[in-house]
């Protein structure tokens, strides 16, 4: 019998630090007033000592309690990240062991599609039968790589983490997924380290990512749908990486979606990267607007560029 990859338990976590656009005012040449119009951001959490673990452990816990499992019950563990503890072991290996896991865990790189890249790895060894369980995991500390004195990536990056466990279900859950890269784009947005004994920060051609982003979400969207055979009139909700309001409204008015099918957490979260398509569901689930049942979009694209989306049941 053919087996769905649905998903059981959602979880988030965000550090407890605000950071709000009137903070950022005074230490950089920007406003509340220009943030608040090109971006749709008015606060973002910053980690104090946490790192990038301390947030998956605490999304991934939230997460195994709403599906009702405990950690021995998952079989792969896999945390896209951009943002690593430590070069290596894996964050992903360091939160199996602080969960008390014993399954296999590796960690997942493609920045702020990291979250849909690890949901269509979930997947696949979901329909093959060859886990039952898997904890997926978004958690990042951008801020950590962020060039505080850089006004134009200063404004838009956050820490946070989202969890999901995806479990092997007889009836429905992921419809269709679809991942791309195209890595000639690498200087329209990376770090700028050389080699790994430079950290490096981020580096954008914020204009470039803008028209770069809505061209191939928008295109991508509308494939989804097509291929699915659905418009947008079956989506329930889109659950779109926060990255920039006027991203996700370019996307929605594309596919004819109204803005209120959108779930948005940019003003509070800002670009958490591959944690925000998390981040924000955890939000939709636990305030009640996200129901069993509900046809979901999640959308994102990332540095360099990678780029995705996941339609499903939830
Ligand atoms: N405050 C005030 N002014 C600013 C700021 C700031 N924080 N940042 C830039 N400006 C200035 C620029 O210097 C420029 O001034 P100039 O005209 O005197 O040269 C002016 O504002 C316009 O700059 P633009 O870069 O053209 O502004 P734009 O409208 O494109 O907005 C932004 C910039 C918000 C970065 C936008 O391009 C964007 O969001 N791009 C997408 C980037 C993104 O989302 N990256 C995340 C990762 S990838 C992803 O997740 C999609």
């Amino acid at each position: 019998m053919k087996k769905f990859a649905r998903i059981t338990g959602t979880g988030s976590y965000l550090p407890p630090k605000i950071v709000t656009n009137f903070d950022l005012e005074k230490t950089l040449n920007t406003s509340d007033d220009w943030i608040t119009a090109r971006t749709g951001i008015k606060e973002r959490r910053i980690v104090t000592d946490e790192n990038t673990c301390d947030l998956a452990l605490e999304a991934s816990l939230n997460a195994l309690s709403m599906a009702a499992l405990n950690p021995e019950d998952i079989d792969l563990i896999i945390l896209a990240t951009t943002t690593p503890d430590k070069i290596f072991p894996a964050t992903a290996t360091i939160l199996q062991d602080r969960l008390g896991a014993s399954c296999p865990a590796f960690d997942l790189q493609a920045v702020c599609a990291g979250f849909v890249f690890a949901l269509t790895t979930a997947q696949q060894y979901i329909e093959n039968g060859s886990a039952k369980n898997i904890l997926v995991v978004g958690s990042e500390t951008m801020s950590k790589i962020v060039d505080w004195s850089d006004r134009s990536t200063a404004i838009l990056f956050a820490d946070g983490a989202g969890a999901v466990v995806l479990s092997a279900d007889n009836t429905t859950g992921i419809k269709h997924s679809k991942v791309l890269s195209d890595g000639s784009f690498l200087s329209s947005l990376h770090v700028n380290n050389n080699g790994i004994d430079e950290r490096g920060t981020i580096q954008m051609e914020g204009n470039e990512v803008f028209k770069i982003a809505v061209h191939r979400l928008s295109n991508l969207a509308e494939e989804t749908l097509k291929d699915c055979s659905m418009t947008s009139e079956d989506l329930t909700w889109m659950v779109p990486h926060q990255a920039n309001i006027r991203i996700i409204k370019a996307v929605a008015k594309k596919i004819k979606l109204p803005m209120d099918k959108v779930i948005q957490t940019l003003d509070k979260h800002g670009n958490t990267s591959a944690a925000s398509i998390p981040l924000a569901l955890d939000e939709g689930v636990r305030d009640g607007r996200i129901k069993k049942g509900d046809t979901l979009l999640f959308e994102g694209i990332g540095g360099g560029f990678s780029w995705g989306s996941v339609l499903l049941e939830y």
